[in-house]
């Protein structure tokens, strides 16, 4: 990485102290670090601090005379490989989606033509205030690469997504766009230049506001393929149901709910040269979700009535034209499995069942696996692992099966 350039840009966060810290990992890869500090991000960490450790003066100022003879702020928006924005607030990320540039960093942001990164990091609410979720949009359209947020306890005391995505999983993601597909280490890597497409986690299928119906699946599984098949370079899109973990470095992430929802989001993120179908998607859903809790009377609790869900599976392998090289699905059976799954994979017209007993101890929602890899060529017996061992035999087969 030695003679890599990134121009970080921190803002005004309380996460701003991992900003430090992405910029010692940086430094001790070789990376040159050049970071411009927002007079709120100034409020959270000292320039000190910041220039200390990359080595290198800070820039704030938009209009500050020595500054701009030393180095015009339009040079120092091109002074780099790739431009980091971590945190990237709310207000930054709005500014950037709307190609305001009233100050250093969204004037760097606007001026720039280098690839930029935003790790966001606020409030929950923030995050998913309908604005900041059309500014993401927005950006992403315009070719952003966005890294987290990730789901979990936050400084300002609620839960939710919008805590910065940790400094190792940014750095991660720095060195894949600063290698990038075509050029660099990434381009020996077997899936670089691959597009994968990977669901998981389970489907909540709503009765009524507060009642879902959904299953056990923690989508453990799932997540450690999807960043299996980035540490091999592929491009992954992780279509996830609800769940609690962190993104894997390198990989979108698209949270969705319902089995309608996933399939929307499937057929959205195609072309794609493999699919991987972990998701634990819900059979059926109720036929009708109610508007309003249902409520305790006289008449007794309920009939459900249950409709069947699409089936992702079937649909991505029937996808004519679009359907991905090819098309991995996963069958969680009680009994009977291996019949179970050539019976699903033959039904599904996929190419590969992945096919797992989940009456074993552990394996539901637990760290290991003890699986089939089930082809129309035969069926091979995987000795129980840890689910990130699983995942990276799968992605090694996968590469393997693509090249
Ligand atoms: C204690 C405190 C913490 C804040 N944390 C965040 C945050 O995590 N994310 C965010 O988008 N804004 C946060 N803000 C608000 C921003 O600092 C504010 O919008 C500021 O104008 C952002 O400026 P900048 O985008 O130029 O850095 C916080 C404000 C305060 C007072």
């Amino acid at each position: 990485m030695a003679g890599r350039r990134v121009l970080l840009i921190v803002g005004g966060g309380i996460a701003a102290y991992k900003a430090l810290a992405l910029t010692r990992l940086l430094r001790k890869a070789g990376v040159a670090v050049r970071p411009i500090l927002t007079a709120a991000g100034a409020q959270f960490v000292t320039p000190l601090s910041l220039s200390a450790l990359a080595e290198d003066k800070v820039y704030s100022e938009l209009f500050s005379l020595t500054d701009e003879a030393e180095m015009g702020h339009i040079e120092l928006s091109r002074s780099a490989d790739l431009v980091v924005v971590a945190p990237a607030t709310a207000d930054l990320m709005a500014k950037a989606a709307h190609g305001l540039a009233g100050d250093l960093a969204s004037t760097t942001l606007l001026a720039t033509d280098k690839p930029v990164l935003m790790a966001p990091a606020m409030n929950v609410r923030m995050w998913d205030h309908p604005a900041t979720q059309r500014n993401l949009a927005t950006l992403k359209g315009d070719g952003v690469h966005v890294v987290g947020p990730d789901e979990g306890a936050m400084a300002c005391g609620e839960f939710g997504y919008g805590r910065m995505a940790e400094p190792e999983a940014i750095f991660e993601a720095i060195m894949g766009l600063l290698e990038g597909p075509a050029a660099g280490p990434l381009a020996g890597r077997p899936l670089s230049g691959r597009h994968v497409l990977v669901t998981a986690g389970p489907t909540a299928e709503a009765l009524d506001p507060v009642r879902l119906l959904t299953n056990r699946s923690s989508g453990r599984q799932g997540y450690a393929i999807a960043g299996a098949l980035a540490k091999l370079g592929a491009r992954v899109t992780l279509v996830s149901g609800p769940v609690s973990l962190p993104t894997p470095a390198g990989v979108d992430r698209v949270d969705v709910e319902s089995a309608r929802d996933m399939l929307a989001a499937t057929q959205a993120a195609l072309p794609a040269d493999a699919a991987v179908c972990v998701a634990a998607v819900a059979d059926w859903r109720p036929d009708e979700a109610f508007g309003l809790k249902l409520k305790k009377g006289k008449d007794g609790p309920p009939t459900l009535t249950l409709v069947e869900n699409p089936d992702i599976l079937a649909t991505l392998a029937a996808s004519g034209p679009a359907r991905p090289t090819l098309v991995v699905g996963f069958a969680a059976e009680t009994n009977d499995v291996e019949a179970h799954a050539r019976a699903k994979l033959a039904r599904k017209g996929c190419d590969w069942i992945i096919a797992n007993d989940v009456t074993e101890p552990g394996v539901m929602g637990g760290e290991e696996n003890a699986v089939l890899l089930i082809t129309r060529e035969g069926i091979e017996r995987w000795d129980r692992a840890h689910k990130d061992q699983v995942a990276a035999d799968l992605a090694a087969r996968i590469a393997k099966a693509l090249t």
